[in-house]
């Protein structure tokens, strides 16, 4: 992003050299210079908006916690994709543990999580087809462990940490924001997320998410 910032930035500078030249002229062009300068202001409004979006996708102001069920925002999630997954030959399996606790989070911030790491995964898979599994289980210290595995083209080699660093991409239309915002999300909300590869073909992305059971719990013993 930081590189498409930099482009209406550099327009702009060949905009306003124009202009110039055609101001310093003995005779000078004032229509000429009125295009340019209005091909300045859009350069000016395309630099705004991509800062707009990079500022959107950052914002952290106001989340809005509620109580929440994971495995309902998997499954919306999943139907949401479904067409895109059909589309690659992606078999999408839901391996969802019953009776999971509520947990108090953002429900968009967290439809954002399972988002960005399905398109990842059906990503991965967009050549070969595969089978793309989204996993819940109930830890043993009351915290939710979720997991997204794909049987794609696996991590970029020795590239598992840096795949989650700002603008780290390896797609050619790529932002290469999605993990970064995707942990920040998860860190928010007092969780961890990491990637492993799989024994097969493929990667898996995990996260812990704490619950209020943990909390109690954590209480109990002290009592
Ligand atoms: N499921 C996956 N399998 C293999 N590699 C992955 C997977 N998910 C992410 N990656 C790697 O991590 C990189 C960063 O992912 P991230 O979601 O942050 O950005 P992106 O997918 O490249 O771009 P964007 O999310 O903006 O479309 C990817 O380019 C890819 O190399
Ligand atoms: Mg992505």
């Amino acid at each position: 992003m930081s590189h498409e910032l930099k482009q209406p930035i550099a327009a702009a500078m060949t905009n306003a050299k124009t202009c110039m030249r055609w101001l310093k002229r003995d005779h000078p062009d004032v229509d000429e210079a009125l295009e340019a300068t209005s091909r300045i202001l859009k350069d000016g409004t395309r630099a705004t908006e991509i800062i707009e979006r990079l500022r959107s996708l950052y914002k952290k102001d106001l989340p809005q916690r509620e109580l929440v069920e994971v495995n309902e925002i998997i499954r919306e999630m999943v139907e949401l994709l479904r067409a895109e997954a059909n589309q690659y030959a992606v078999s999408i399996r839901n391996d969802l543990a019953a009776d999971l606790p509520k947990i108090t989070a953002d429900r968009v911030q967290l439809q954002q999580v399972f988002m960005n790491l399905i398109l990842n995964a059906i990503e991965a898979m967009n050549e070969t087809g595969g089978v793309l599994t989204v996993k819940t289980q109930l830890g043993e210290d009351g915290q939710l462990l979720i997991s997204v595995s794909d049987t794609g083209v696996g991590l970029p080699k020795e590239k598992t940490e840096q795949i989650f660093d700002a603008f780290f991409t390896t797609k050619p239309q790529g932002s290469g924001m999605g993990l970064s915002i995707t942990r920040s999300i998860v860190e928010s909300h007092g969780g961890r997320l990491w990637a492993t590869a799989n024994n097969g073909r493929g990667a898996t992305f995990h996260f812990i998410l704490p619950t209020s059971a943990d909390i109690v719990r954590v209480s109990d013993t002290g009592t």
